[in-house]
């Protein structure tokens, strides 16, 4: 990474713009610097958070169908390229970035193209989306931190996408507010859709239950261990008032084709386990539900080790309240 090419005046104004939540209100890219800055820092961060959400999907046998990717408010294009990383160029027929603005398009096309020579990259709307009466073709459709600059007007005009696509992989910060934005759009897509990750099954979403509303479907990526040594990276944690080892992502990934099979009673763990001193408490969620399991030290000793060591696996079944037996998946 080319840490000389970094405008940390450019990084501290988005951070601003970010965190005020100005962001929306305009078009903040404003060179291809803004872009290479954001590029090389905070994109990263988005990147390691896809890394975790695809090698999920790669868990749980999920493939991507052949056809376009669509990387929608693309900014530099960071989605793109984990899922291209992650599954390879040949498993798309061709990456197409959009963003209201023109210069991320261009940096994001620049970017692929550099990376993906044999890639055909498009810049600019998908042509079939105007419903001017073009062939549909099947597409896999990339969302990655959007929602906390869209109004609810944009959020409509995306929504309208949404069902377009054949598959739909959509990645956000893990706040409160962003996952209930995302559970919203869940529960008005999951009758569309298969629903495929986070959640193990396609039921109403357990988190709206009431006596839920504090909880919310967040879930921590982990970045490489170099950043904690590299001064730079020093520098805009310092910057930027980012903790670098916290990586709390929501996320929803949508299929009109069949999940892959689970097996039965299968669920997922939601957000930090609680640790006491001989068990630990984990909010699990399952098409019954969500609520707290109890992992024991005694019957799942090497299980309670790795909790402590955040290394804790998430895809579980659960043995009625406490946590069973790690799930089984297929091999890949
Ligand atoms: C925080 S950046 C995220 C960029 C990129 N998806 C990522 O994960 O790094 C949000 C992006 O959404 C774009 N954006 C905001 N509102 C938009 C809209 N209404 N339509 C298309 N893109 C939009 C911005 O220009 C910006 O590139």
């Amino acid at each position: 990474m080319n840490w000389d090419a970094i405008d940390w005046t450019v990084l501290g104004r988005l951070r601003t713009d970010f965190l005020s939540g100005s962001a929306g209100r305009r078009d903040y890219w404003q060179s291809e610097s803004d872009l290479a800055s954001y590029d090389a820092t905070f994109a990263q961060r988005i990147g390691w958070k896809w890394d975790y959400v695809l090698a999920e999907l790669t868990r749980r046998g999920w493939v991507p169908p052949v056809g376009e990717l669509l990387d929608w408010g693309c900014g530099s294009g960071i989605a793109g390229r984990a899922f291209l990383d992650h599954f390879g160029d040949q498993s798309v027929t061709a990456l197409r970035v959009w963003d209201r603005s023109p210069l991320a398009m261009q940096f994001a096309a620049k970017r692929a193209r550099e990376k993906y020579p044999g890639l055909e990259v498009r810049p600019g709307p998908r042509e079939d989306h105007s419903a001017h009466g073009v062939t549909r073709t099947a597409f896999t459709l990339l969302i990655s931190h959007v929602l906390t600059e869209l109004t609810p007007e944009q959020i409509e005009v995306l929504m309208a996408l949404v069902p377009q696509a054949q598959c739909v992989l959509w990645v956000e910060p893990g706040t409160h507010t962003v996952s209930r934005r995302l559970i919203a759009i869940r529960e008005r897509l999951r009758e569309r859709f298969n629903v495929i990750a986070p959640c193990t099954h396609s039921a109403p979403c357990g988190m709206l239950v009431p006596g839920n509303d504090r909880h919310w479907c967040h879930h921590f990526a982990s970045p490489p261990r170099e950043i904690f040594t590299a001064g730079n990276w020093s520098r805009f944690a310092r910057l930027t008032g980012i903790d670098l080892r916290d990586l709390p992502l929501s996320f929803l990934v949508l299929d009109q084709r069949p999940a892959p099979l689970l097996p039965a009673g299968a669920g997922r763990v939601i957000g930090h386990p609680r640790i006491y001193k001989a068990h630990a408490l984990l909010l699990g969620c399952d098409a019954t539900g969500v609520r707290e399991r109890k992992l024991s030290q005694r019957k799942l000793p090497q299980e309670f080790r790795a909790l402590k060591k955040s290394a804790g696996e998430v895809l579980r079944v659960w043995a009625g309240d406490e946590v069973g037996a790690t799930m089984p998946l297929p091999k890949q």
